[in-house]
């Protein structure tokens, strides 16, 4: 018998899983790419320094690279190591399959990271003895390296949402160089270049003569407008965003423009913080040539940051119901696992057995947790972030039992059901339970033989195979309900090869 390979589950409590990845990943982000912007105007200056061309150019390098080796390098490897232990973590499979098509590509990537690292500590250690020759090389083969680890990574993660040709022929460069692979190599650089040249006007408002006194407000102008430059190419920005739009697949797109009303609120708040940023930067910095003080500086990094942290709950968010699109639902089960747990089971095969096993007072409890455990708990908490008590303890029965079996028509974002009617029975009285205090006892347990109660049992079980059967197998967002069409045998089968193939052609772009 085949079934899913089954990985322990952690969980967090009252704080959701995404939460967790989310929180570091966005951290980790916004400290990579400004590694990334950070090489680049460390290059400009380096060159303005030598030609010359900029008082003070030097001294401002010397501080920005203190910040950029203190924050890329320190933080931002602690948190990029600390993905790794995350993401394995909440979604080792997904990572198993990452790692299983890129590893080489993954390889280079940590080569140029060796590059930037090596770098970068070169130029900390010696950068004050070397020659301008050597030096501008060393800044250059630092920049160079780290927006490549950018590029590489870059295919790796856009692949997740739009693995574009890859499906049919599993081409690795198919899969690298995908749809949304060069507007979101493109969209990140500018992000990057803007982040380096806020964070500079931080820097240059804390810069010293060697005297101690404050370096004169005129050369701190000049540097800002040196500096300003790296925020023109933001006026793409806007352009950039519709052809990521444009190329990643329909339903994602829909979720984004107002069918999630709360990514549409942070892909606003993405796009009205920059619009913000760039405003400043075109109308101030660029045609007025204004000064920014620090406090100002610091208060646009912080909008960036905040730019940063919306756009990539958005990324993430569309991304659903899947990990790894037409591969991988968030739960981890394949679209095809997924219509034969629908006879099987889901966790007829899980090994692990309840942390908390003696908490419930009936077997069909335990059913139910184990069944949220595998393919709720990615999303979902009890009763913390997104708590299934929150938005379901006051449904009825049979509310929750069709919505169960129908999930991906209740939310289009979230996966088909993967299991049989008596895992929807059980993941029914699993949410009332703990939806009513986790009581010590509870009425329905397997003891019940009586007639009565078995026949009432065997109508329930009949109904959700009904409702399973005709929500079907397939993502919610390739079938809409059509009371004409009958799709399905008893078991979902046959509907879930239909809307499988349906789902190919419409998620293929
Ligand atoms: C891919 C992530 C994901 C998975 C997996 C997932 N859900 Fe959800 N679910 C969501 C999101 C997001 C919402 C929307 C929450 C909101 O509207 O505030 C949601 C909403 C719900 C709701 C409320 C629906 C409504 O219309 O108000 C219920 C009930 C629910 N999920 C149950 C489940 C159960 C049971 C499972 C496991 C069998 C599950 N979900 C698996 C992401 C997921």
């Amino acid at each position: 018998m085949e079934t899913v390979p089954y990985y322990p589950v952690n969980e967090f409590g009252p704080v959701m899983k995404g939460l967790v990845i989310g929180g570091l990943g966005i951290l980790h982000v916004f400290l990579a790419q400004f590694a990334i912007g950070g090489g680049m105007l460390l290059c400009y200056f380096e060159h303005l320094a030598q030609r010359g061309r900029a008082p003070h150019a030097r001294r401002f390098l010397d501080s920005y690279f203190k910040v950029l080796v203190l924050i890329s390098f320190v933080a931002g490897a602690l948190t990029g190591v600390g993905m790794w232990f995350t993401t394995i973590q909440v979604s080792p499979r997904t990572i198993g399959l990452m790692v299983d098509e890129f590893h080489w590509l993954w390889a280079i990537e940590w080569t140029f990271f060796c590059l930037e690292v090596a770098a970068g500590y070169l130029f900390y250690r010696y950068g004050s003895v070397l020659s301008n020759f050597t030096r501008i090389r060393l800044l250059l083969a630092y920049s160079v390296a780290a927006w490549f680890s950018l590029f590489w990574i870059n295919g790796i993660l856009s692949w997740q949402l739009t693995p574009g040709s890859w499906i049919e022929s599993r081409n690795v460069w198919a899969g690298f160089f995908n749809p949304s692979f060069f507007p979101s190599l493109l969209f990140r650089t500018i992000v990057a270049m803007t982040i380096a040249a806020l964070v500079a006007c931080v820097v240059i408002n804390t810069m010293k003569e060697p005297d101690g006194g404050n370096v004169s407000r005129e050369i701190r102008r000049a540097l800002i407008q040196r500096c300003a430059h790296f925020l023109a190419p933001m006026v793409l920005m806007p352009l950039l965003g519709a052809w990521y739009l444009w190329v990643i697949p329909d339903d994602s797109r829909s979720w984004i423009l107002g069918g999630s009303p709360a990514m549409t609120l942070f892909l606003a708040t993405a796009a009205g913080a920059s619009v913000l940023i760039a405003g400043y930067a075109v109308m101030g910095l660029l045609r007025q040539k204004l000064y920014i003080n620090g406090a100002t500086a610091t208060l646009l990094v912080a909008l960036a940051f905040f730019a940063t942290a919306a756009g990539e709950f958005v990324r993430e968010g569309a991304r659903k119901p899947y990990t790894v699109r037409d591969v991988l639902y968030s739960n981890s089960i394949g679209p095809r696992e997924l219509a034969r747990m629908r006879q099987i089971g889901s966790v007829t095969g899980d090994p692990y057995p309840l942390a908390d096993h003696g908490r419930y007072p009936a077997e069909v409890l335990r059913l139910g947790a184990r069944v949220y455990r595998f393919q709720c708990s990615v999303c979902h908490t009890i009763a913390g972030a997104n708590g299934l008590t929150h938005l379901a303890g006051s449904w009825s029965p049979e509310q929750l039992r069709m919505n169960f079996a129908k999930l991906q028509h209740t939310k289009a974002f979230m996966p088909p059901f993967a299991g049989t009617a008596e895992e929807v029975e059980a993941l029914a009285q699993f949410v009332m339970w703990e939806s009513a205090g986790a009581p010590g006892s509870w009425p329905v347990t397997d003891a019940d033989s009586s007639s009565a109660v078995q026949d009432d049992r065997r109508a329930v079980i009949e109904r959700i195979e009904r409702w399973l059967s005709e929500a079907g197998t397939g993502p919610g967002t390739a079938l809409r309900y059509r009371p004409d069409v009958r799709l399905l045998d008893g078991a979902g089968r046959v509907g879930g090869e239909k809307t499988e193939r349906a789902n190919d052609r419409e998620g293929g772009r």
